[in-house]
């Protein structure tokens, strides 16, 4: 039997621009997020991977400081970005500042009130959502073939996703009685020009991030356009773990192309005069590779193997992305 391979699933779907690896805390994301782009640029696609973790960690495999730096090239075709979450609070807290004086024609921020923005500015919901911002003019913007998402671990990404969710039910709710309101307004004729015109513009701006927010959660759950892969290795926990995050994000319309085995210890060392603990680990790996094989049947696309050092620099990372789609 053929099994479907990973680099298959690139060939069979061009359309599939926006790439994210899924999965648990330290098993591989951004590992695969790096040699995928790796691969990708090595095919002349223009690739750029980003990171929306604020703890983003490509500029340590990729050896170079890209923090804050914009989309940064690192070979010819692959560019990597990590976003500066703080740098765009401080932003929105200038906007703020600038909106407040330009309202009430003051000269100076009131202490109490600029000790709310600071405030508000430290909150986490905060950070994600420069972050998610940032997300969105990033493909908004376009110019690339592919873009690959280096995602936090998996609770988080969830949190993220719902918080889609909600953020669109909630402004869907006051757009909608904004709109009830107005007509009701007609109807009584009554009319105060100046706080109507206030009130559209609050109604336009909420549109627009719910446009903006439509833009970012549709690239998520559009199987035309998405494709995502979970990473998944030969233990217990996360094997449990990976099957429940699979059905979450099923919930959440997020289609799935199938699943990526990293951490693969080489089975060959069975047949060496081996420790009793490696052998113990490869009697362990043995039985719940048999386990991956059951519970996620036939959507296993790829076996990476356990590597003799950790994954930093390009010399490192082809050699996860020829574990991971062949030679090429
Ligand atoms: N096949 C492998 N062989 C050897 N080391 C690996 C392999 N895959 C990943 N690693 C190492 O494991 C560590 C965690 O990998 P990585 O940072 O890609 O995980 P992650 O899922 O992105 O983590 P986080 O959830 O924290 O973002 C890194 O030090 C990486 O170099
Ligand atoms: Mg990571």
């Amino acid at each position: 039997m053929v099994r479907i391979s990973l680099a298959n699933i690139f060939e069979q779907y061009p359309d599939r621009h926006y790439i994210m690896f899924g999965g648990k805390g330290g098993l591989g994301k951004t590992t695969f997020s790096a040699a995928t782009a790796y691969y990708l640029a090595k095919k002349g696609k223009r690739v750029l991977v980003f990171s929306v973790d604020p703890q983003a960690s490509l500029s340590d495999i990729f050896k170079k400081d890209i923090f804050g730096k914009g989309p940064t090239e690192i070979m010819p075709n692959l560019y990597a970005q990590e976003i500066d979450a703080d740098r765009r609070v401080k932003e929105y807290q200038e906007e703020i500042r600038k909106k407040i004086l330009e309202m009430y024609g003051m000269e100076k921020i009131p202490e109490e009130i600029e000790s709310y923005i600071q405030a508000a500015a430290a909150e986490p919901a905060m950070e994600e959502s420069a972050i998610f911002d940032e997300v969105v003019d990033i493909v908004v913007k376009g110019g690339y073939d592919y873009y690959i998402y280096d995602l936090v671990p998996l609770g988080h990404a969830l949190y993220y996703l719902s918080m889609a969710s909600v953020y669109d039910e909630w402004i869907d709710k006051i757009t909608s009685l904004r709109q009830q309101m107005r007509e009701y307004d007609q109807v009584a004729a009554v009319i105060r020009r100046d706080k109507e015109l206030d009130e559209d513009a609050i109604l336009n701006e909420l549109l627009y991030i719910k446009d903006r927010i439509n833009k970012s959660s549709n690239i998520l759950t559009d199987k035309q356009k998405t494709a995502f892969f979970f990473v998944v290795t030969a233990e217990e926990m996360i094997i449990n773990d990976t099957l429940k995050a699979g059905e979450l994000f099923a919930k959440f319309d997020v289609p799935l192309s199938g699943y990526i085995v990293n951490r693969v210890l080489p089975a060959s060392l069975k047949e060496q005069n081996i420790p009793e603990y490696l052998r113990n680990r490869l009697t362990m790996q043995e039985h719940y590779l048999k386990v991956i094989d059951e519970v996620f049947k036939g959507q296993i696309l790829a076996f990476v193997s356990e590597m003799e050092r950790d994954i930093t620099g390009l010399t490192m990372i082809e050699k996860i992305a020829k574990n991971m789609f062949g030679d090429f």
